[in-house]
């Protein structure tokens, strides 16, 4: 049975990034696959009165199925206004990195409000072309629709890229045209990951990129994909208790910060919040070695991950306060 996301009270896109790009700030895009990662980033978004998007990747849908996500994205709405006292949160529901027309289709169908197609390994007119068949098929549904020109380093839809592939700014006026889409995913530097630099090299993006696709599509809703910052006290706090993460290294804040203020309005957090579960769960296994009951451990994870989202939105996306624009 199909289901549209306007019944389950979930909206798309069109009006956050319309805000966000005029107001200077970022949409948290943040990665769930299980109830307590849901729980902390509706909870930290209410808390800080943030619009949200809640992303399901094919790992996501994999791991908790995407009927199930679905399920629980509606009750993130509802949880929402229980939170809110009424007042609740806009909350997207978003496919992250879909590789196939079929699966974009497949997620509209089952309720996503916002879908992402990835081309970015495609040849230039394969990618447009295919993007352009998701834009109308989605559009048709009134959901919008994510396209991505450059190939980030690192693993990318189970794709290995060695190097970054920056997205071209002569580029991007002829694909947002061509296409249709809604926004825009570039490649300036960001990764999946924690290791998204080595150790010596200089942990900076391509701001400079940034500035110069600005420039040819003016005010248009940019994304930012990897842009988890690695917090350097979560890779200590995991050592510390047992784990091996040294050299994880992410984006700065500070550069996260300046590119929410420009026309990028959506940045991808995923391996953060994992960092933030892992060290806490780590902490009480280690320092409890008899405690058995998961509520024991992942009750605390659950608050770690919600203060983390918290700081993202009042310190770096600028997005906290924003929910009622
Ligand atoms: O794009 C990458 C996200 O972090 C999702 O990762 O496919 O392991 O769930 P995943
Ligand atoms: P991180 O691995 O940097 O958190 O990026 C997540 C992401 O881009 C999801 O699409
Ligand atoms: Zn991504």
């Amino acid at each position: 049975m199909e289901v549209s996301y306007k019944s389950l009270g979930l909206v798309n896109t069109i009006d956050l990034f319309r805000k966000a790009v005029k107001g200077g700030y970022a949409i948290p895009a943040y990665n769930f696959n299980n109830m307590e990662q849901m729980q902390a980033i509706v909870q930290a978004c209410a808390e800080t009165s943030s619009p949200v998007i809640l992303q399901v990747s094919s790992g996501a849908r994999k791991y908790a199925n995407q009927t199930l996500l679905r399920y629980m994205a509606q009750g993130a709405v509802e949880y929402a206004k229980e939170l809110g006292k009424g007042k609740n949160i806009p909350i997207t529901l978003h496919l992250d990195h879909g590789d196939t027309f079929e699966l974009c289709v497949s997620c509209v169908e089952s309720g996503f409000s916002s879908v992402m197609i990835d081309g970015s390994h495609h040849p230039y007119e394969e990618n447009a072309a295919l993007t352009r068949r998701v834009v109308e098929y989605a559009h048709a549904h009134d959901v919008t629709v994510e396209g991505e020109l450059g190939v980030l380093a690192g693993v990318e839809d189970e794709v290995k890229a060695e190097r970054h592939t920056y997205t071209r700014p002569d580029e991007v006026e002829d694909f947002v045209g061509k296409t249709g889409v809604d926004s825009l995913a570039i490649s300036i530097g960001t990764s999946h990951g924690a290791y998204k630099f080595k150790p010596g090299q200089k942990a900076e993006i391509r701001l400079d990129i940034l500035h110069e696709i600005e420039k040819r599509i003016p005010g248009f809703p940019i994304v930012l994909h990897g842009s988890s910052s690695v917090p350097q006290d979560l890779v200590k706090k995991i050592d510390k208790f047992g784990g091996k993460m040294a050299d994880a290294i992410g984006i700065s804040e500070a550069q996260l910060r300046e590119a929410a203020k420009s026309a990028v309005c959506k940045i991808n957090i995923d391996s953060d919040g994992r960092l933030a579960m892992t060290a806490a769960i780590r902490e009480v296994l280690y320092t409890q070695p008899g405690e058995f009951d998961p509520r024991k451990y992942l009750g605390p994870a659950r608050e770690a991950l919600k203060e983390l989202y918290k700081h993202k939105n009042v310190n770096v996306l600028g997005s906290a306060g924003h929910a009622f624009d």
